[in-house]
């Protein structure tokens, strides 16, 4: 392979041999003698400035923004400020012309909105580039974390005939025409053509919410394992942290008896990734509002130990105090928060942001507001569960200890209307016949992430090709 930007401005220290560059071109400026084109391949933060004498070539009129090029050519110490060094060109080939008159990525500032419907272009911004770098240090870096705690990576499916999280929002997936065989039926293919009118799997299929009943049944066995996948949910909620399509790292282990001790992972997990993609930060924080603060605020938190945690019970009452508290003259939030209710987003973004000014985790929320496999307290009211709520973002991860027990199992899933011996969850409830043992684990949004840490306000810029409802551009 060519090298890449990256790698020739980290090997090459002025030795001024020869280097090959290909790239895409982000700017040009041009001058009596010379032109400047700032090429970039989407390795590095900068690009590298290219310098052409006029005089060296008849193809300068290619030399447009989004044009595609190979040039040849020196590093050299740059004279000028804004880069260490820049490429001296001998040669420029035009590989694939971009006409600027039509070119729908032009340098001046283009709307979110504007991107979001050019999704296929988008990645060629500085910004959306810088994402997608963050984005992938992120995911090296919550792999390394896992490896040096001796997680087992898993795959789990994405088709499944359960809704783990059980809050109606699957999709249903059917096939787009009736299935024929692709070939006449032999003694090792029996295949038949399928009824239209009956499911290809003879019950009704979906796309996965969460892989941890999956990873549940790996961890019975494997102890420690975690999976990096996407999800899908027809979310109802329209707002800055939905997608359609999200991707979810989650964990599952054994032997572990205390929500702490789950909250503990989640910590040195996430604080760990707070320390990656430190280049990229800075680019994308260079175009946003109010990036001190928030600088701030990610610094502080990767250095506070440990998190707070309250229970679900003192934060409504935290909560309910600031609501009613008499030194406002009007009640801050439009929904009141009462026991029993779930948290709205007001309510979380008030604890992390005002109350502790950092990252939170909640506790020990009421059962009749998670789903059937978090484990009871003994005061049978509340479940063994946590959220992290985070400044800016709100809900980045979940979690809780599962129910190992049989019959506390049986039960919580007869409450939910879920048959505890049905096929579909027959499995699950197996799990704890044979050689059950306490466990937990937790799910973590990947754009959320993205979205906390580079303070990219929307989770539609935290992932290329965003889909939410009635949005699926390609
Ligand atoms: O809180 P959730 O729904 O938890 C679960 O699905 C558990 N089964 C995970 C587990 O314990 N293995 O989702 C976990 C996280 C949320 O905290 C949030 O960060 C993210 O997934 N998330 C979404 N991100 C983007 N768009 C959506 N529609 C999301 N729904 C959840
Ligand atoms: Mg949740």
């Amino acid at each position: 392979l060519p090298r890449t930007i990256r790698q020739i401005l980290i090997s090459e220290k002025d030795t001024a041999s020869k280097v090959h560059v290909h790239g895409w071109i982000k700017s040009v400026r041009r001058q009596k003698n010379v032109t400047f084109a700032v090429v970039n391949d989407g390795s590095c933060a900068s690009g590298l400035q290219a310098v052409l004498s006029n005089s060296l070539d008849a193809n300068f009129h290619g030399l447009t923004n989004g044009a595609s090029v190979r040039m040849t050519g020196s590093l050299v110490t740059s004279p000028g400020a804004g880069q260490a060094h820049e490429l001296k060109v001998d040669s420029l080939e035009i590989v694939g012309e971009c006409n600027p008159d039509v070119y729908p990525i032009q340098k001046q500032t283009l709307t979110l909105e504007y991107l979001r419907d050019h999704a296929h272009l988008r990645p060629r911004t500085d910004a959306n580039a810088a994402m997608l770098r963050l984005r992938n240090s992120l995911v090296k870096s919550l792999h390394a974390f896992f490896e040096r705690q001796d997680f087992c990576y898993a795959h789990t499916p994405i088709l499944t005939s359960s809704d783990c999280e059980g809050a109606g929002e699957t999709f249903r997936v059917t096939p787009s025409s009736t299935p024929t065989p692709r070939e006449a039926p032999t003694p090792e293919c029996e295949c038949t053509p399928l009824d239209p009118h009956t499911e290809f799997f003879s019950k009704p299929a979906y796309l996965t919410v969460s892989s941890q009943l999956h990873l549940e049944a790996l961890a019975s066995s494997m102890s420690r394992v975690y999976a990096l996948s996407p999800c899908f949910r027809a979310e109802r909620s329209q707002t800055n942290r939905h997608l359609a399509e999200f991707w979810m790292l989650e964990a599952e282990w054994a032997w572990t008896k205390e929500v702490d001790d789950v909250c503990g992972l989640v910590e040195a997990c996430v604080k760990d990734a707070l320390g990656a993609g430190r280049d990229e930060r800075a680019l994308l924080a260079r175009g946003i509002a109010g990036q001190e603060e928030r600088v701030k605020s990610l610094e502080s938190a990767a250095a506070s130990e440990p998190w707070p945690r309250m229970t679900y019970t003192e934060a409504i009452s935290e909560l309910e105090k600031y609501h009613t508290s008499t030194a406002l003259r009007t009640r801050p939030f439009a929904f009141e928060p009462k026991w029993g209710h779930g948290l709205q987003s007001e309510h979380e973004k008030w604890l992390s942001e005002v109350l502790v000014k950092g990252p939170v985790f909640v506790t020990d929320y009421p059962s009749t507001l998670k789903p059937f496999y978090m484990r009871m307290n003994d005061d049978e009211k509340t479940v063994a569960c946590f959220d992290l709520l985070v400044p800016f973002v709100g809900e980045l991860v979940g979690g809780s200890l599962r129910e190992e027990r049989l019959e506390p199992l049986q039960q919580r899933m007869t409450s939910h209307g879920l048959d505890p011996a049905g096929e579909e969850y027959g499995w699950y409830v197996d799990l704890r016949r044979y050689g059950s043992a306490p466990h937990g684990g937790f799910g973590l949004g990947l754009e959320r992430l993205v979205s906390w840490v580079s303070g990219i306000e929307n989770v539609r810029e935290c992932i290329a090709m965003p889909r939410w409802a009635k949005r699926m551009l390609l």
